[in-house]
Order: structure tokens, then sequence, then C-alpha cells
């Protein structure tokens, strides 16, 4: 698994204002948007293109255009959902899927309790979002799924990670084409699970407590 970690001092800034716990939930949202949507930057490197021609005002040319099966994009739900308009922002031609995991908050096991993808992704860039890579179970099982359905190629964007979480991925992925986009790399995890420093509950924060 290829592991790239944002360096970027736009991106540390635009997290710190997201860890802050007086940032606003609206504000909270438009910082995730935005900070997806540097990060589909990097996550799009290998998008795959298909060379075309066309006209110019001027003249006939050759260019690319993103090919087709156009890619995936799979946010996880509640939390992934705040990454989907920064990632369709720049994709706009991108199909979405949706998973929803939800961890339990004392033994962290994930568990799905909503699936809408397609049966067969042969041959499909797929691209999942999540905001936390925490004990790393729930973007586990999401790649899992997409493995289950026949993707070869996965791109995982998250917000912030950790080390025990790319562990675990690491474990699932093996030698198969995966890569991991982080916004930064934190220091671990706290005994309730949490990211440290991190940012508190993404979904919560996104959304409320509901
Ligand atoms: C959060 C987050 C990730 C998961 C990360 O979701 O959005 O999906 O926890 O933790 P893990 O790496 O230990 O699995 P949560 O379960 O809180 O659900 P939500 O998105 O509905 O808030
Ligand atoms: N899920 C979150 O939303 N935040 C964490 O710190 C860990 C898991």
């Amino acid at each position: 698994m290829r592991v790239h970690i944002a360096d970027h001092p736009l991106i540390t800034h635009k997290l710190t204002v997201l860890r802050d716990k007086s940032t606003s939930s609206p504000v909270f949202r438009q910082l995730t948007e935005e900070l997806m949507t540097l990060l589909a930057y990097e996550a799009t490197r290998d998008v795959r293109v298909a060379e075309c021609e066309i006209e110019t005002p001027v003249m006939v040319t050759n260019g690319v255009k993103i090919a087709d099966p156009k890619p995936l994009v799979v946010p996880i739900l509640r939390a992934g959902l705040g990454m989907l308009e920064g990632m369709t922002k720049l994709v706009p031609t991108a199909e979405v899927g949706f998973v929803g995991i939800v961890r339990d908050e004392t033994t962290f096991k994930p568990s799905t309790y909503a699936e809408r993808l397609p049966d067969d992704l042969a041959g499909r860039q797929c691209f999942v979002l999540d905001p936390m890579l925490a004990t790393g179970g729930s973007l586990a099982a999401a790649i899992k799924f997409l493995f289950d359905r026949g993707a070869t190629d996965v791109t995982a964007v998250c917000l912030l990670g950790t080390p025990e979480g790319v562990q675990a991925l690491e474990a699932l992925v093996g030698d198969r084409n995966v890569n991991l986009v982080l916004g930064a790399m934190d220091d671990g995890l706290n005994e309730k699970g949490y990211i440290v420093p991190g940012l508190g509950d993404a979904g919560d924060r996104l959304y409320g407590t509901v």
C-alpha cells in the first residue's frame, strides 16, 4: 500500500481550524469539503484518462479526458458524506456509491448498516472517503466490500490517520493496488479509540449528535 501524507501549509492551516473545538458545524463542514478538494488533487494523480481529439477555435488537436468506466466515489456514511462534494467538484463525472458503517463505541468493531454499490467493480477506479482513520476497522470493512466485488484499484482519502489504522489497512490490503492519502498522520489513539490529538467525533461535528 502506498501512503501519501499531505505536506502543504494550506492543508495544515485548514486542519488546524478543523481541530479547534470552538469551530462551529457550518465552518467544520465547509473546511471538510475544501480539504477534500485539496486532497483530491493528489488522490487523482493516477486517474485513468483516454486520448481524444478536439477542435479548438484555431485548429484540431489532441488531449485527454477521464476514461470510461468513470471513477466510483464511495463516501463512508455518515462522516464521509462531508467529503463527497469536495471530491465531485473536482471530478463531476464520477459515479457515487455508498457504504454505511458505524463502529461500536466500546469494542471499536465496525458494523455495516447500508450499502449501495455496483455489483461488478472489475476495472473500476474506486475512491473511498472517510475523514477519520482511527483503528482502521471501518475503512478496512469498506475496502473489503470493494475487493469482494472485484475492485483492484482503490484509493482511500482521510483527513487524519494513525499508525495503528495504517497497519490495520496494510494487513488487509497485502500487495493489492491501494493508495492511502492523508491530510495528516496523528500520534495514535486514546483509550476511547479517539485519534490524538485528532478533532473529536467527525460525524458529530459535521452533523450534530444524532
Ligand atoms: C467514525 C469515522 C470513521 C470511523 C473511524 O465513524 O467517520 O468511519 O469512526 O474509526 P475506526 O478507524 O476505528 O473504524 P463513526 O463510527 O463514528 O460513525 P459516523 O460517521 O456515523 O459518525
Ligand atoms: N471516529 C471519529 O470520528 N473520531 C475519532 O477520533 C475516531 C473515530
